[in-house]
């Protein structure tokens, strides 16, 4: 498949006379995707039910006819100011029991039945219009989902949604005050209509009303863009595809992906480093040009997995952004390297956010590939340098990795709820497996925790991972390669009450004790690194493979099904996940810092993320480098 670029474009943002000139410049640039309308709702509908469909249908055509493919955004996460007239109760509550305001986006609360008829409204209406437009070539549904902290509400609506989907999967009081544990602190409910959302409480809720909670909000998200997805459908065969973010996982991304076509996400490699990251800060002083070597490659694993193997990058960071802390420009060369590094993933299209730099409103401080004033920025000739390269390259395909790492959703709200220890934190723990596989030279499939079948795979990974669900417990049982689970894995049942079984599937040991630790304590290995933040004792015969310098088992079972008790530091993990990938046969190399590696059918890619040049095999890799090989 050839790969694509693209780039947010906002229409209604500019006079009507420059689209023309604009449409041009982006197929000269080399692009071939717009995304337009996904924050448009107040032109298209001025007020309740006065459409005005001219300036769309210009843009559409105006950007159609230049030789651009549309990807039309439905605009319901800007609903305009007079649907709160219509519908005040639409407005997301926070856990305080405030409503959110009108003012900026993303107010609406998902269980507000009317609001969601208004999306489906409108939604139904561009379907129909644009449905059978040969320009328009994809949809984007709604924009990112949970963005500014928006899964979550505590309103009427919410309430009275979540007692219905309680019943629904409950069936009597009693299941559920069983399933709660209610006996506890006398929290027994007599029937649903008496049972709250778990806000404002004098302590911590009960973990079990908590995460059923967070299962219903993630239930509502799937809805909403569910009800969406069907609109669009009836009357358009284009694909449908949301943009979601990065290391945002308050709903469920393997549900919301299931209904649509395509996953495809926002990549903002500086604003992360600074915003998401826990590294330190020498390592963001290194890196705060490029962004962390590993961040933007695992989400690109992961929403190939949301999107069952077909995936974009929707909005990619082309200069300074708005909302970090601090907010450099990319070194030179990064555009590129990011371009490419997602197309080594297998992203089919990669669109720039966004076209010109807006000089009013909240993001007037974004750049885009284009000044405020109209001139060439920094971002579009590394663009239209991709543009050039994909059109004498190779194609690009992807093939099954030999490792696999399983993240699961519903683990990291189950941590939120009972980190047990501040420093606990789900993402944090999946993403140090995945920095040290990536530090060996690997690449990486990220699957769901309902995976059916391993066989493709030598090495499955699955840290942290809450409980063992049958399909995944079925499959590790006849998966003839190697597992790697812990610390924390299969520790409750899926109802959050202490799982008293071994933890996984092929360990005999029972976890009898954990315990948090601070961060000044760290404790060595006998062979190489140390363990921190968390420790497990469990009783039982497994053998034990390695342990800490004061003798504590840490890395118990056999050369196929190992758990690990601990939180290994990078260096054991390392030392931990060689020895099984030498044992499967799978070819390792420890990289130089900052190098990465990413091998599709056809080529192998070295990335440099570093600020200055490296050596890779005899190759010398200048700063912000993309080297590629044939296989
Ligand atoms: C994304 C969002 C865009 C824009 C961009 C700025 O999160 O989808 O609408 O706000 O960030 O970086």
């Amino acid at each position: 498949m050839k790969r694509t670029l693209g780039t947010c474009y906002y229409p209604e943002h500019w006079p009507q006379d420059i689209w023309a000139e604009d449409a041009k410049r982006m197929v000269e640039a080399g692009l071939s995707w717009v995304r337009i309308g996904e924050f448009a709702w107040s032109r298209i509908e001025p007020s309740p039910y006065q459409l005005d469909w001219q300036w769309l249908d210009k843009a559409v055509e105006t950007l159609g006819n230049a030789g651009l493919k549309v990807i039309m955004g439905t605009p319901t996460a800007t609903p305009p100011r007079w649907m709160l007239d219509k519908w005040p109760q639409m407005l997301a509550v926070d856990a305080s029991g405030a409503p959110k305001k009108f003012g900026s986006r993303r107010n609406y609360c998902f269980s507000h039945q009317p609001y969601r008829l208004e999306c489906q409204r409108i939604c139904a209406l561009l379907a129909k219009r644009y449905g059978d437009n040969p320009h328009i070539q994809a949809w984007q549904i709604d924009n990112e989902y949970s963005c500014h902290d928006t899964t979550l509400s505590y309103s009427e609506a919410a309430l009275a949604e979540f007692k219905r989907w309680l019943k629904n999967k409950y069936d009597s009081i009693e299941a559920l005050n069983n399933a709660w544990g209610n006996i506890f602190w006398s929290m027994e409910y007599n029937s649903f209509a008496q049972i709250q959302l778990p806000n404002q409480c004098v302590t911590d809720p009960n973990p079990s009303h908590l995460l059923d909670f967070k299962r219903f909000s993630s239930d509502q998200v799937v809805t909403f863009n569910r009800i969406q997805a069907e609109v669009l459908r009836k009357h358009s065969s284009a694909p449908l595809i949301h943009n979601y973010m990065g290391r945002i996982t308050d709903f469920d991304h393997y549900k919301v992906g299931a209904d649509l076509d395509i996953a495809s996400w926002d990549s903002y490699p500086l604003g992360f480093l600074e915003d998401r990251s826990e590294e330190g800060d020498d390592w963001k002083l290194h890196f705060s040009q490029q962004g962390d070597p590993d961040f933007q490659a695992f989400h690109h694993d992961l929403y190939r997995s949301v999107g069952r193997g077909r995936w974009w990058i929707m909005e990619q960071q082309p200069g300074p952004v708005n909302w970090a802390p601090y907010n450099p420009a990319p070194l030179p060369g990064m555009v590129r390297l990011w371009s490419w590094e997602a197309f080594a993933h297998g992203a089919e299209a990669v669109c720039y956010f966004r076209w010109r730099q807006v000089p009013f409103a909240q993001e007037q401080m974004h750049t885009g590939l284009y000044t405020a004033d109209n001139n060439p920025a920094p971002g579009l000739a590394e663009a239209s340098a991709v543009a050039a390269e994909i059109e004498t390259m190779p194609e690009v395909s992807t093939a099954s990795a030999q490792v696999a790492l399983v993240f699961d959703y519903e683990s990291d709200w189950a941590w939120q709820i009972q980190p047990q220890g501040a420093s606990f934190n789900y993402f944090k723990l999946v993403f140090d497996y995945y920095r040290a596989l990536r530090s060996l030279g690997l690449s990486i499939d990220i699957i769901p925790p309902d995976s059916t079948s391993l066989e493709n795979y030598k090495l499955v990974v699955i840290p942290g991972l809450m409980s063992f669900n049958t399909q995944l417990t079925a499959a590790i049982e006849c998966f003839s390669g190697s597992v790697l689970a812990g610390p924390r894995s299969g520790s409750k049942t899926a109802n959050f009450a202490l799982n008293l079984q071994p933890p996984m599937p092929g360990i005999n040991n029972k976890v009898s004790y954990v315990e948090s630790l601070r961060p000044s304590v760290e404790l060595p290995l006998k062979d190489s690194g140390k363990v921190f933040n968390w420790i497990e004792t469990t009783t039982g015969d497994d053998p034990v493979i390695e342990r800490t310098a004061c003798d504590r088992p840490v890395l118990i079972g056999t050369d196929k099904r190992q758990y690990l008790t601990a939180w290994a530091d990078r260096e054991a993990l390392i030392a931990m996940l060689k020895k099984l990938c030498v044992a499967e046969g799978i070819a390792v190399q420890e990289l130089t810092e900052g190098v990465r590696v990413r091998e599709t059918k056809t080529h192998r890619f070295v990335f440099n993320y570093n600020p200055q040049t490296v050596q890779y095999n005899g190759v010398s890799l200048a700063a912000a480098a993309v080297h590629w090989e044939l296989l």
